[in-house]
């Protein structure tokens, strides 16, 4: 069940990192004027998390959560490679939002939802538990120092969160060009007794099939850091 956090609560989930940028003022308009029906309302069952998507979506559609969007280049491939499916966007970046509502707007994808707040606040607050199909977090921020690896998305909380909404079965994909943090994500995961790693022998997985170079990933790469994927399913 959904629940409300107490506005403490909520400042316990602080982002760290940039969250609004320099919007142009008809971007700023635009999000304004599109983002509120593109909203995500909280649901306390699967069914009714995927009636908000119109039109109305069959039983059988996947329910896809993104975390972490950026500027939503992977979130968009991807509701235009499932257009039977469901998919629900999060990120605290608002010119990374703005970009993905022009984007969603000009391929006419009429399958996503979003919400601009943090992940562990939209996981606690908007999405029912046993109803994510698939789970994808690509690139979430590193935060290489020692002393802010408390900042980083993956935690066994976090997970724990995770978890409790996925079905079971449900597929979990990450990616980072941050080999430090792919142990700590490799770690984490295969420490979390919900998740097993799709990877026969463990270790890292193959780039995902239809995988998108976004300009992120670009850049690592430029930098002499590949990407390194992992893919885990919910038991
Ligand atoms: C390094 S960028 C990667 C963006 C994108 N996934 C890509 O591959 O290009 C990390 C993104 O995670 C978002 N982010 C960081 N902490 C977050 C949180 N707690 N909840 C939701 N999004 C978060 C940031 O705003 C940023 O857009």
């Amino acid at each position: 069940m959904p629940i409300t956090l107490t506005a403490d609560e909520r400042r316990h989930f602080k982002t760290h990192g940039r969250k609004k940028g320099f919007l142009k003022e008809k971007d700023a308009e635009h999000l304004k004027e599109t983002l509120p029906s593109l909203t995500l309302a909280a649901s306390d069952h699967r069914d009714k998390l995927l009636a908000q998507f119109k039109p109305q979506k069959p039983e059988s559609a996947k329910l896809w959560l993104e975390i972490g969007f950026g500027n939503g280049d992977y979130l968009s491939h991807l509701a235009a490679l499932h257009p039977q499916d469901c998919f629900i966007g999060v990120d605290v970046f608002l010119m990374g939002v703005s970009s993905l509502l022009r984007r969603l707007e000009r391929q006419q994808s009429v399958n996503v939802k979003l919400a601009v707040d943090s992940a562990n606040i939209v996981l606690l607050e908007k999405i029912p538990l046993n109803s994510l199909d698939r789970v994808v977090i690509n690139f979430p921020d590193p935060w290489p120092k020692k002393r802010h690896h408390k900042r980083r998305l993956i935690q066994s909380e976090f997970l724990d969160l995770i978890s409790q909404r996925m079905v079971s079965g449900g597929l979990i994909s990450l990616a980072t060009d941050w080999a430090e943090y792919s142990q700590w994500m490799l770690e984490h995961l295969e420490a979390h007794e919900d998740f097993i790693n799709t990877v026969t022998n463990g270790g890292f997985a193959p780039q995902p099939e239809n995988w998108l170079t976004t300009n992120f990933q670009k850049k690592g790469q430029k930098a002499g850091r590949p990407a390194r994927h992992l893919l885990f399913q919910k038991q």
